[in-house]
């Protein structure tokens, strides 16, 4: 199975845990799409359910498909949200962000009593951190967190506009920062020391958020929780 056809196999598996009446959070990124896409198959054959996007590429493309798509005025809590991951690591320790939508991805994940991570078996890793950690940063604020971010070992570097000059500007307005390292050997101590650096919005670290991982590779898709991937010793 190529790396393709598994972010295909990990989606469809996603939606087994879709039911009738649910409000769903609609991840971002390309295996999320994949899931956003096959949704739209079954909104198109009747599913009643209503979709948060948690970017304005994902919102976009759920009401291209016909997806319903609400807010948090009107629905404060979500059922189920379904995205992808940069990586992720034993505690069902994630890195997202990959996709410049960590904000709102993690904004969605809080407000959501399931959170479902959908990933090719390329995501898997022992430790955190050989993908650079997406930090989004107030404009203004860029060189004093990247000096902060420097200072705890991180290289950091402004993420570019994905076409023509300047950097890539999230949807919240905001400055990203791909944060290179030997490694996280703590994800949790360096989530913290991230949060409190004044100017940080929000870094890509998900910690204790992810119910579950579906991941696909040559085996067909696994589903992990945190019985399967336990914290390291
Ligand atoms: C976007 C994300 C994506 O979920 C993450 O980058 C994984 O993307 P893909 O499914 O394309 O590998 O966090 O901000």
């Amino acid at each position: 199975m190529d790396q393709q056809a598994a972010k295909l196999a990990a989606a469809q598996a996603a939606l087994r845990f879709i039911q009738p009446g649910m409000v769903v959070g609609l991840g971002s990124g390309s295996t999320a799409t994949l899931f956003i896409q096959l949704l739209g198959e079954q909104v198109k054959q009747g599913l009643d359910i209503k979709g948060i996007a948690s970017s304005e590429d994902s919102e976009n493309l759920g009401r291209q498909l016909g997806i319903p798509i609400t807010d948090f005025d009107h629905h404060p809590s979500i059922d189920v949200a379904i995205d992808g991951a940069d990586e992720v690591a034993p505690g069902l320790a994630l890195i997202k962000g990959g996709g410049g939508k960590l904000l709102r991805e993690k904004i969605v994940a809080s407000a959501s009593k399931r959170f479902i991570i959908v990933a090719d078996d390329t995501k898997l890793v022992t430790e955190l951190g050989a993908f650079p950690l997406p930090v989004e940063v107030i404009p203004m604020a860029v060189p004093l967190v990247a000096a902060q971010l420097r200072e705890l070992g991180f290289t950091p570097k402004i993420r570019p506009a994905k076409t023509g000059s300047g950097p890539y500007i999230t949807d919240e307005g905001n400055i990203l920062l791909d944060c290179s390292s030997a490694g996280i050997a703590d994800p949790e101590e360096t989530a913290a020391e991230i949060r409190s650096m004044v100017g940080v919005v929000e870094h890509g670290l998900f910690l204790g958020m992810a119910e579950r991982v579906l991941i696909a590779g040559a085996d067909g898709v696994r589903e992990l929780t945190l019985a399967d991937l336990p914290f390291k010793q």
